[in-house]
């Protein structure tokens, strides 16, 4: 059995009570955690020990919308509305990816995410193959879905790869699973979202999103299909299993009272929906309903980058000024959004999300000693507030480091930095 003993730190352990333990001890036995406790209490015989003094241990963030390897049009285009930005601008670069564009995009994703502390993501993107490669070399958890555009002529054919895909990554007690991912309610009819639906029900899988991001969908689901986008929902089955839905900038109060009873989390993704002028969701709504609020970055090409501890700070302030209430989203809802809701969100709720034992090890240290966090009159807005993604020192997924002392072990994070480099740079100019 490999033990880990992280001794003499602080530990916010996200669970029930809420507990943050000064001077205490983290016991992670092969993948998941065994014990948590004040230091020198645990039974650390055989166990290696990794000194936490002047750093606090969290659950691993989960990113629970993001495109990732998107990291290739990172800066590629900015400063555009979103219709224009993606029709004039991603996706015509993104009918040239070709074979191992994804994968090279996705590494240079979780070379990102593991600095950042970001240890489970929930990803949709064009070659779900890859992008499971990708997840299972990096060493990171993660829910991967292809996307489904049900305006595309081979729609069928595409489900019947994504089924085959999700039926092969269906292991519960997997790092990677599949999920479906239909793009959203207007690039996919009833007939799609139905067949999605049942598939995901049969095999127990998430569907994965795209929801409301901006007031125009809304409208035109309304006009073309002439119901609202809770009835689409409906109709399609989609109450009936987990789904996660990125955005919600538009989702109407009625339509939250009723979500927040079913298997149903939001995806929020501030930065994005600031970049691209897409709005500000309901969040504090959300909260008080008690529908999961979860946290995501949405792709490097619209945030631009996939820093969860921002993203975390983004969503504790811009409700505020947003509903003139300082208490509208605090440090503690938005770090909570980024690892418990998100593990929620991701159908992992029970096995990550908390250092708490029998959860999977699943972690980051963060450093405390900084300037920018000092003192330390209270861990949880220093890290929400203050901290960045360069203050993250270890990340661990799995029980496994992939990330010690700022170096990422678990892929030679160099050679990924220069392929995807020139993946993108190929892809931008090819005709
Ligand atoms: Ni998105």
């Amino acid at each position: 059995m490999n033990k880990t003993l992280i001794s003499n730190t602080t530990v916010i352990t996200m669970n029930d009570a809420a507990d943050i333990l000064e001077a205490a001890d983290v016991l992670v036995e092969d993948n998941h955690i065994a014990a948590v406790g004040p230091t020198g209490t645990l039974n650390e015989r055989d166990a290696s020990v990794v000194d936490g003094r002047d750093r606090a241990v969290l659950p691993g963030l989960v990113n629970a919308h993001t495109h990732a390897a998107m990291t290739l049009l990172r800066g590629y285009a900015d400063d555009l509305p979103l219709t224009e930005w993606l029709e004039t601008k991603i996706w015509p670069r993104e009918a040239f990816l070709r074979e191992g564009d994804v994968y090279a995009g996705t590494m240079l994703a979780a070379a990102e995410m593991i600095r950042g502390g970001t240890t489970c993501y929930a990803d949709m993107y064009f070659s779900s193959a890859e992008m499971a490669a990708a997840a299972t070399d990096a060493g990171l958890r993660a829910s991967v879905s292809g996307v489904l555009l049900g305006i595309l002529p081979s729609i069928d054919e595409d489900l019947r790869r994504e089924i085959a895909f999700v039926e092969s990554w269906n292991d519960p007690d997997g790092r990677v699973t599949g999920a479906f991912g239909p793009h959203s309610l207007y690039t996919c009819g009833a007939e799609v979202l139905r067949g999605v639906a049942e598939e995901a029900k049969r095999l127990g899988a998430l569907v994965h999103l795209h929801l409301l991001e901006t007031a125009h969908e809304r409208d035109d689901i309304v006009a073309l299909q002439e119901r609202t986008p809770l009835h689409a929902l409906r109709e399609a089955g989609l109450l009936e299993t987990p789904v996660l839905a990125a955005h919600c900038v538009y989702l109407a109060e009625r339509d939250v009272d009723v979500l927040a009873g079913q298997p149903f989390a939001a995806a929020h993704c501030p930065g994005s929906n600031l970049k691209l002028a897409s709005g500000i969701a309901p969040v504090p709504d959300f909260l008080k309903k008690g529908l999961t609020a979860a946290l995501g970055t949405d792709g490097a090409a619209s945030n631009n980058n996939l820093d969860m501890l921002e993203e975390a700070r983004l969503a504790a302030l811009i409700h505020k000024a947003n509903r003139s209430d300082a208490t509208a989203v605090t440090a503690y809802q938005a770090l909570f959004m980024a690892t418990r809701a998100g593990a929620t969100a991701l159908n992992q709720a029970g096995t990550i999300g908390q250092l708490t034992p029998g959860y999977k090890a699943d972690l980051l240290l963060i450093n405390l000693t900084a300037p920018h966090m000092t003192p330390q009159h209270n861990v949880v807005a220093n890290i929400v507030y203050s901290a960045g993604a360069s203050d993250v020192t270890d990340t661990m997924v799995d029980g496994r480091w992939l990330m010690r002392d700022r170096e990422v072990l678990s892929f030679n994070e160099s050679e990924t930095i220069t392929k995807g480099a020139a993946t993108a740079a190929d892809l931008v100019i090819r005709t």
